[in-house]
């Protein structure tokens, strides 16, 4: 009892006690539930979140530009023979590390996916061009083939948010973990802050229900060491973290000459980046300053360093992050521990909330009404011994599910899985008619349990001993 007055006073005392208006009418258990959302919630946090970022957000200054330079990185191979060399070399490194089991997969899945407006978790969404195949079908199947290609166990961790959890696991439960062993596959959620509006006022989404949102892809680092997950690999032996977000179904999700660049050059995270399309495209990008390497995002690069060029004409400022790392345990022990040698940043968002008014009703807002407060990943870069930036090829490895329709969307990501079926098959000789973007005539799809790189699908085609003819609804296994 003592607990819950003193929660309840400590919230009046901060200036919320607009939480507990409605506290005496609600049953017994929502009462409880109430409690256990304000008591973990760090009242001074969201103060000092309220002070500096929003109430003198006009005295914000932008971020220092002053000696941002691109940061280097390590180029593609393409037909040069030394680069050729030095990429085989990492690959073999790599999946040297992962026979020998030191990988894990880890997949934020945490976020809303309010632009794409579907009604569920982001990975339950279907993306395969015929079958349809939901996001964590994709990456599970892709963490299958590597687990039986190198002949070890891969454990695979996922983050969900607490608005998302328990229907992540279920998902996962009733496919049957889509071929993984269940206890293989791990699942934690991440924390949370509560939306607040301009004056500082936590939010309700019911009267005995605080607007919680989660606390960013960035709260990852916390949130894999609070949920034991680290203590779990160090226990297993493994010290790899292989990054991914959960929108991306062309992403490697353990690509051997990544991880084998990382090792070599004994970094302690590594991002994957792939030339920016245009000046104005909207990807955060990958630059040096004093010595550290940085995400900046588009939003804080002005004009002159989007548009400025190379004596070649191409762009300078042309390093786009993909939001694809390895991070080493350790080094997520380090940051992520409640001693963490530094605090990622909070970075603000303006975004529409639905909420209680003071008379007891739910406002759905039609314009953004609430701030919400998210880490980002790659503010780690910075503390990082050896950050190191490569180079991957954006039709083969990103073409993300963000919005309901245009750029970024299920129609772009179906048509590139699509041109890369078709990619493979050109290479080892199967002609498909297609326009001129590569797109083809006919709707099929190859799955990754049969091949998820060009490589690895000509040794798998040639292997196969009856080969399909490709047409519409074809899908090779
Ligand atoms: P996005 O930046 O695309 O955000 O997340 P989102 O919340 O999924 O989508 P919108 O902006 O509401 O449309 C990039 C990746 O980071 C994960 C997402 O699940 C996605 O894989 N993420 C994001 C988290 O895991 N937690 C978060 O708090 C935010």
């Amino acid at each position: 009892m003592t607990d819950m007055t003193d929660i309840i006073s400590n919230f009046k005392s901060n200036g919320q006690a607009h939480i507990f208006t409605h506290f005496d009418k609600l049953d017994k258990v929502t009462q409880d539930l109430l409690i256990a959302q304000a008591s973990s919630i760090d009242l001074d946090e969201i103060a000092a979140l309220h002070q500096t970022l929003i109430a003198r957000r006009s005295e914000a200054t932008t971020m220092s530009l002053d000696g941002l330079e691109p940061a280097d990185f390590i180029p593609l191979p393409h037909a040069d023979a030394g680069r050729i060399r030095e990429w085989c070399e990492a690959t073999a490194i790599g999946e040297a590390a992962l026979r020998a089991g030191r990988l894990a997969a880890f997949t934020v899945a945490g976020g809303q996916g309010t632009r794409l407006g579907f009604d569920g978790p982001k990975g339950t969404f279907g993306v395969t061009p015929v079958l349809k195949k939901p996001l964590f079908q994709v990456f599970a199947e892709k963490i299958l083939a590597a687990r039986r290609r190198y002949d070890h166990n891969i454990p695979w961790y996922l983050m969900t948010s607490v608005l998302n959890h328990s229907e992540t696991v279920s998902f996962f439960e009733q496919n049957d973990y889509f071929g993984l062993p269940a206890d293989q596959v791990h699942f934690f959620s991440q924390g949370f802050l509560p939306a607040i509006d301009s004056e500082g006022r936590i939010l309700m989404s019911a009267p005995g229900e605080i607007a919680l949102s989660p606390d960013g892809h960035g709260g990852a680092l916390r949130a894999l060491v609070r949920s034991g997950s680290i203590a779990r690999m160090e226990s297993e032996g493994t010290d790899l973290i292989s990054y991914f977000q959960v929108d991306n179904p062309l992403v490697r999700c353990l690509d051997p000459a990544f991880i084998g660049f990382h090792l070599q050059r004994d970094s302690e995270m590594s991002s994957k980046m792939v030339l920016k399309s245009n000046p104005e495209e909207k990807v955060g990008v990958f630059c040096e300053q004093n010595g550290k390497c940085v995400v900046v995002e588009y939003s804080d690069l002005p004009e002159s360093f989007t548009q400025a060029r190379n004596p070649d004409g191409s762009l300078r400022f042309a390093s786009g992050s993909i939001a694809i790392h390895l991070l080493n345990r350790d080094f997520v022990k380090r940051l992520g521990g409640n001693d963490g040698e530094a605090k990622l940043p909070f970075h603000l968002a303006h975004k529409k909330v639905p909420h209680l008014t003071e008379d007891g009703s739910l406002h759905t807002p039609d314009s953004p009404n609430a701030w919400k407060f998210e880490m980002f990943v790659f503010d780690a870069l910075p503390f990082a011994k050896n950050p190191l930036v490569i180079e991957t090829s954006r039709a083969d490895e990103f073409s993300p599910v963000k919005n309901a329709d245009g750029v970024d969307s299920p129609l772009t990501s179906h048509q590139d899985q699509l041109r890369q079926f078709t990619r493979w098959l050109r290479e080892v000789g199967v002609e498909l008619e297609a326009d001129e973007s590569g797109l083809p005539r006919v709707n099929f799809e190859i799955s990754p349990l049969f091949a998820d790189t060009a490589e690895r699908f000509q040794k798998a085609w040639k292997n196969l001993a009856f080969k399909p003819k490709i047409g519409t609804g074809v899908i090779i296994i």
